[in-house]
């Protein structure tokens, strides 16, 4: 552990930091609260241009329009802007046909996360399984509660969903006042006032607000709906608990905000609460040599962090990688050198980029909670630490178990060794995860079916390999650990068909169902069984 005190600049810098990531299932709002966002920052003047990136994903399947639109997923993978003297990071969590094992990692960079819930649908397949990797690691949780202008479900039928589905307290912040065509606004139960809505009309800083729950204004402006308000209200006060900080922080409650997205209604009380409330970078377990696992401090003076992302081939004509790097410590500089831990040798850090709004600019500072974008030819894989000489390795990034499987089978017999070369390398950077059978036979396993194509694709580009992805009949991966050598021969010579090894030779477990993995587990109860496994080189 470090004994130099904090510079006090860096440290300053520091807590104005803010660095999160909205996750919700497709269609609850993301895009549209993330412009409504970006507008507020400034990082945007003209509504609707991260609409019109979304609506070009969408639009075709075609390869090249796939090289394209990952071109532009890359420019909105990370959008900085500042807001009220604070400089905020959001990172894209792509969830559409770009739905990856991407996803659940810019999940591990962030110190945050919005969720987003459509008020009509409740919560969703994919809010779950990205709040479980919230989980992981207890990060906050902000609920916004989107889409109040239509017909939609009780809040309190969405609370106890919420609570009940994702296994989180919730403690509201805002309470609507109507629903749908009668949706009049929000009652802020901390501020004990009303903010009102009008259909139409974009609330950008100063909507107009009335004070106090039993102020006549309301009963004249508002007497078809705010008899229900002052119930919910009583309610509430004697059902639900008040907002705790420490809680928020240790992610077990989240406060909750009902709003409009589109309207831009609610989302200025969300950057509030991600200014007042989330918390600025925190400290990250590490491991290093020889000393031991320890804490890395955001405002320790010496550089270091960690590469969450690679994207491939951005730019055809430019076959180059881009490494996206969550700096943990210190202070990034233009030529600066650092230790590229895993390989054992230095490297300069020079040109790094980010990505303000949708154009490339050149990076010329960062601190602890800004992403950097690396250019690289393969030397940086997920899971790499750089640092300023010191040999350490961040710990909680891991691989996530794939939900989709497909075995590769050549065209031409002869390219084997191409086959395994290119998906050995492509597992190493991240983009899909293999494992070999016994016989040698390749599996693909990914989070998302987009992952196949783009390694379809690079295997054709990059290995001149023609592969083919036939559907395998897996359910799910996961990793084994054992507590000795004879238990582990037992299991590998009693289970030899469903066992796989992963790309750095760990042995993997694959399940053709549910049910199958459960009765195996409960058959080996010293056998653990990893949803997810750390990347490689964690020291310590
Ligand atoms: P996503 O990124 O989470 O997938 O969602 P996105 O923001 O694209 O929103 C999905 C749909 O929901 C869009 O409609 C969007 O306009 C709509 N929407 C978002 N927020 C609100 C809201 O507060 N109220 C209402 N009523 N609708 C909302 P779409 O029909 O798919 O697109 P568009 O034709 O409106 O652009």
């Amino acid at each position: 552990m470090t004994t130099t005190p904090f510079p006090p600049e860096l440290l300053r810098d520091v807590e104005k930091r803010r660095t999160f990531a909205i996750i919700s299932h497709p269609d609850a709002g993301k895009t549209t609260l993330t412009e409504k966002l970006l507008l507020f920052g400034g990082a945007i003047q003209l509504a609707g241009t991260v609409k019109a990136r979304k609506s070009a994903r969408h639009a075709t399947s075609d390869w090249m329009e796939v090289e394209k639109q990952r071109g532009i997923s890359v420019t909105s993978s990370v959008m900085q802007f500042e807001y009220q003297g604070h400089t905020i990071n959001l990172l894209d969590t792509p969830g559409h046909e770009d739905f990856s094992e991407d996803t659940y990692r810019v999940l591990t960079a962030v110190d945050a996360a919005v969720m987003v819930i459509d008020a009509a649908k409740g919560v969703e397949a994919q809010t779950i399984k990205l709040l479980n990797v919230c989980r992981m690691r207890n990060t906050p949780i902000i609920t916004f509660v989107n889409k109040l202008d239509r017909e939609v479900r009780e809040p309190f039928d969405l609370l106890a969903e919420i609570e009940g589905v994702l296994k989180i307290t919730c403690a509201p912040v805002t309470w609507p006042l109507g629903m749908g065509k009668a949706f009049r606004g929000v009652y802020h139960l901390l501020q004990k006032q009303v903010l009102t809505f009008t259909p139409g009309e974009e609330r950008r800083s100063d909507g107009e607000i009335i004070k106090g729950l039993d102020n006549a204004e309301l009963d004249s402006r508002f007497p078809l709906e705010i008899g229900q308000l002052r119930e919910d209200v009583e309610l509430i006060d004697g059902a639900s608990p008040p907002f705790e900080l420490d809680e928020f922080l240790a992610g077990q409650q989240t406060p909750v905000f009902f709003g409009s997205g589109i309207n831009n209604f609610g989302v200025q009380e969300i950057l509030q609460a991600l200014i007042d409330w989330a918390p600025p970078p925190q400290p990250r377990i590490a491991g290093t040599q020889p000393e031991g696992t320890r804490m890395v401090q955001p405002a320790e003076p010496a550089f270091t962090g960690f590469v969450f992302k690679i994207q491939a081939n951005m730019d055809p004509k430019h076959r180059d990688r881009i490494a996206f790097f969550r700096i943990c410590s210190g202070r990034y500089s233009s030529g600066m050198k650092v230790r590229h831990v895993r390989a054992g040798r230095d490297m300069k850090l020079a040109n790094a980029l980010t990505f303000m709004a949708n154009e490339r600019v050149i990076m010329e500072d960062g601190v602890a909670g800004d992403i950097i974008g690396i250019h690289n030819h393969g030397q940086l894989q997920i899971g790499d630490t750089l640092s300023e000489g010191e040999n350490i390795g961040f710990k909680g990034i891991p691989y996530f178990s794939p939900e989709l499987f497909r075995a590769a089978r050549l065209r031409d017999p002869l390219k084997s060794k191409q086959l395994q070369k290119g998906l050995q390398e492509l597992g190493e950077e991240g983009a899909i995860q293999v494992f070999e059978l016994e016989g040698g036979q390749m599996l693909l396993g990914a989070v998302g079916v987009l992952q196949f194509e783009i390694v379809a694709q690079r295997l054709k580009d990059e290995y001149k390999v023609d592969a083919i992805f036939e559907p395998a009949d897996i359910h799910t991966a996961r990793w084994l650990t054992f507590p000795d050598d004879v238990t582990r021969r037992n299991f590998e010579r009693e289970q030899a068909l469903r066992l796989g090894k992963d790309i750095d030779g760990n042995p993997v477990y694959l399940a053709s169902s549910r049910y199958n993995l459960e009765v195996t587990a409960e058959k080996w109860p010293k056998v653990t069984f990893h949803a997810t496994r750390e990347h490689g080189q964690v020291l310590a």
